[in-house]
């Protein structure tokens, strides 16, 4: 039996298998997750960590039943309690279920969170779409005003400019109240009633249950047909239609640019008002890197206190796989500082307490420990992108000194083994401080 990962599954391995998988290297997600969590906490967002499965009903409840998520997508399962839990296809819901329970209102009354972790969705598994993706996500919780809004879109757009991404887009719509929502509902469906039989199958079914998420549809025949649609921005109430016009007044002061795409409509039916997607030109079908909106009844419908809220979510395997495409520089990944090679085993000894003393010391340290030649324990320190190499032997344990080899100029110096520790100190410091 040959195991492997399940379908639309995949591992984040120190070392990528070939050119097209670097994105699945692990010093390559820890490089983008520090930049979400530094940024995140200067916009003074603070971490919340919530489990891996929750109630079912806490999914269907909040992403709603006429969802692609609960309808086709969830990992549902009964335990041996035969209670139903999903593990999470998203981060809002959860968040919010710990905030009602935790009863976190009572702290203070403005709350914002960050989150980053797994998500399970059972969708066909395709380039940037997987069954386990990472998403990195906010929710700001007690804030009406639109700045709340600009805020989260800012602090998303941010991120992908300190990662050094470029040619996104950011686009935004408003999917109004729920009195607003009522309205473009019957308006769509006297719009498309018409053309009903020449939709997609799709569609046709989403025509009664959630007729606007047809407008996100991708097929090229519903695409001619809701070219006349009426715009959700004519259906939006005064307030609704207010507070997206101070969005657009507030992306424009700080000069973030952005397009208005009244078909925007993202596929939770939690969202009131603000709805956003940042896109990616080079990510092909699924070019949607980021997406979010504000969410003011959710709390509410879930049995928790009425604040409005507002967050995004973004997933990190899109965000690799966009900046390999634009060949965005990694930081050098870490490596050690000095690799020790022993030769006979009075070296060994002395070389393997050396070369615990370094670590202990903070400095980062290798050792060639399976007893191979020179030759090949110097390819290793060379593989690792060592700093310094250093060969022990007999006779240098006799004459008391040793040979550091600097590995990238091949200059070798002498240091007396008695004061090694203070020298490797003095020169990790010197060389830290030169990078
Ligand atoms: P979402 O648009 O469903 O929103 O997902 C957010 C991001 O997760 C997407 O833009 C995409 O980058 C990534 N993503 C989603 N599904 C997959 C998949 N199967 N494979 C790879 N990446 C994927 C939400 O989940 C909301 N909770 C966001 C939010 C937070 N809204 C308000 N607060």
């Amino acid at each position: 039996m040959r195991y492997t990962a399940p379908k639309g599954l995949f591992d984040i391995l120190p070392e990528s298998p070939s050119q097209e998988e670097l994105w699945c290297q692990s010093d390559k997600w820890q490089y983008v997750e520090a930049i979400f969590r530094k940024t995140a906490q200067e916009y003074g967002y603070k971490e919340i960590r919530t489990p891996i499965f929750e109630s079912t009903d806490l999914f269907t409840r909040s992403a709603g039943e006429g969802s692609d998520i609960v309808s086709k997508e969830m990992y549902t399962f009964e335990d041996k309690g035969n209670r139903s839990l999903t593990l999470r296809p998203e981060g809002t819901a959860p968040v919010m279920r710990s905030f009602i329970e935790n009863q976190l209102q009572n702290l203070t009354s403005v709350h914002k969170f960050f989150y980053i972790g797994p998500m399970f969705r059972y969708e066909r598994p395709q380039a940037g779409r997987y069954r386990q993706h990472h998403q990195f996500g906010v929710e700001a919780i007690g804030i009406s005003k639109p700045e709340q809004d600009v805020e989260c879109i800012d602090l998303l757009c941010e991120i992908y400019r300190r990662l050094q991404l470029n040619s996104l887009h950011v686009v935004i719509n408003s999917v109004g109240d729920e009195a607003s929502r009522n309205n473009y509902r019957a308006a769509l469906q006297d719009y498309l009633r018409p053309h009903l039989e020449a939709l997609s199958l799709e569609s046709q079914d989403r025509f009664s249950k959630n007729p606007l998420r047809i407008l996100d549809s991708k097929n090229p025949k519903d695409i001619e047909l809701l070219a006349g649609a009426p715009s959700i921005l004519e259906a939006l109430s005064k307030e609704a239609a207010d507070h997206f016009q101070k969005v657009t007044q507030l992306l424009d002061q700080i000069k973030l640019p952005y397009t208005i795409n009244p078909r925007l409509v993202r596929g939770l039916d939690y969202y009131t008002n603000t709805v956003f997607e940042v896109v990616s030109g080079q990510l092909g079908a699924q070019n949607s890197l980021g997406g979010g909106g504000r969410y003011d009844g959710l709390l509410g419908s879930l049995g928790g206190p009425n604040l409005p809220s507002v967050g995004f979510g973004t997933g990190i395997e899109r965000i690799l796989q966009t900046m390999a495409k634009q060949e965005v520089l990694f930081p050098q990944p870490p490596h050690p500082f000095l690799f020790l090679i022993a030769l006979g085993e009075e070296s060994r000894k002395v070389c393997f307490s050396l070369l615990t003393a370094l670590r202990h010391a903070g400095i980062s340290a290798e050792m060639e420990l399976a007893g191979k030649k020179v030759q090949q324990g110097l390819q290793m320190a060379n593989k690792l992108q060592a700093d310094y190499s250093v060969v022990i032997g007999d006779d240098e344990l006799q004459r008391g000194i040793v040979q550091i080899k600097e590995m990238q100029s091949r200059v070798i110096r002498e240091i007396p083994l008695a004061s090694f520790l203070e020298e490797i100190k003095t020169l990790a410091s010197f060389t830290q401080n030169a990078r």
